[in-house]
């Protein structure tokens, strides 16, 4: 049985961003090109679908280079997708169309390094009252740093980028995006540049504006234990694709894909349910693929201590994982086809 694949739900009033069958490929440069032969092109991310709905943070977990940036910039429309569409409510949003000025207001990024997207030149109350500006707000400076908790508001409005923390600075960031009115963040790795004892009050502060602003957040990071403990739902990434999804608890408690137990397993959490993590001894390390040429079949097969025949010539779909009692969840493993196992087994 093929579990519904999340964008079916675009119907829905609560789905606020969409991607479907998002594909972004590089063009590679010409020297690479005679070596890899046909093959012209990083597939950074090929056929992702997944929704983002109101008043909930879905995080994408994965290791570097999965393509995670890419599908952020790809859905903010920073850089255009070579193949599938960005819906917002439904409709798909088109860069060169007349609504492309309200979607990018809708729709908000935070970049991970809050110094390197901040000007070191401009003080704090300009960030905010350019930005006020160029989206025709009528809220004050003073109130969007209220909102990200910088209290008293005049202390950090004539302060310099260099002149606060890096939690700080991340929290202004954030209210830049505020400005803006958005209905999405898309926080690419908002907290990993961050120091570890400031990065749960900044991930509490994006909760806390999920719940009074009732956004749609995208969280990125590598760190699934974050995921665990901040998510409402969790999508896996691997080179390029999503192998995993479903509530926070199912995907972190009761992973399915090879794939996120070996992610569970190298990412120690004190707070893990011993023997959850998979045996990852037998073929479990490796590499991540080239994303010039893909593995064919399931891209995590060359690592995978569960291969079969199948998984080498066949793209597995996604595939419902029994629910233990913590919501829908899918994996894209033939492991969770029955009639695969069987056949492989006899
Ligand atoms: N502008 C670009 N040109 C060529 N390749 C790129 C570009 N941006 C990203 N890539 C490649 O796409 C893949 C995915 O990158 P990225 O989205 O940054 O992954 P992640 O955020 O998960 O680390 C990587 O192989 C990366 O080298
Ligand atoms: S499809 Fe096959 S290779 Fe891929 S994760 Fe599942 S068992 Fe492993
Ligand atoms: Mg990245």
């Amino acid at each position: 049985m093929t579990a519904s694949n999340a964008p079916a739900a675009s119907g829905t009033t609560d789905v606020v961003l969409e991607a479907a069958g998002l594909t972004k490929h590089f063009p590679i440069r010409r020297r690479l090109r005679t070596l890899f032969g046909e093959q012209r092109a990083v597939h950074a991310v090929d056929h992702v679908d997944f929704v983002l709905r109101r008043g909930r943070v879905t995080a994408m977990v994965g290791e570097s280079g999965s393509g995670k940036s890419t599908v952020a910039r790809v859905m903010a429309q920073l850089v255009r997708q070579t193949g599938g569409k960005v819906l917002l409510h439904g409709e798909p949003v088109n860069a060169h169309g007349r609504g492309f000025r309200a979607y990018c207001r809708r729709v908000q990024m935070v970049f991970q390094d809050p110094f390197a997207s901040l000007n070191p030149i401009h003080t704090v109350r300009y960030h905010l009252t350019r930005a006020l500006k160029i989206h025709h707000s009528d809220a004050t400076a003073a109130e969007l740093l209220t909102r990200v908790a910088l209290t008293p508001p005049e202390r950090f409005l004539s302060k310099f980028p260099h002149e606060l923390s890096g939690g700080q600075r991340q929290r202004v960031a954030i209210a830049r995006a505020l400005a803006a009115g958005p209905e999405v963040l898309l926080a690419d790795e908002p907290v990993s540049m961050l120091d570890v004892s400031i990065r749960l009050g900044v991930l509490n502060l994006l909760r806390d504006l999920r719940d009074r602003l009732n956004l749609a957040i995208l969280y990125i990071t590598h760190d699934i234990a974050s995921a665990r403990y901040f998510a409402d739902e969790v999508l896996v990434m691997y080179a390029g694709q999503v192998v995993e999804g479903g509530s926070g608890e199912a995907v972190t408690q009761h992973a399915a894909h090879p794939y996120t137990r070996l992610l569970i397993a190298s990412a120690p959490d004190p707070d893990r349910i011993a023997g959850q993590a998979l045996d990852v001894e037998d073929g479990g390390t490796g590499e991540p693929p080239s994303l010039i040429a893909p593995p064919a079949g399931c891209r995590f097969n060359p690592r995978c201590p569960h291969v079969m025949a199948r998984c080498r010539v066949e793209t597995p779909p996604r595939l419902a994982v029994e629910s233990n009692g913590d919501g829908p969840h899918w994996a894209a493993c033939w492991l969770y086809d029955p009639k695969t196992v069987a056949e492989e087994a006899s």
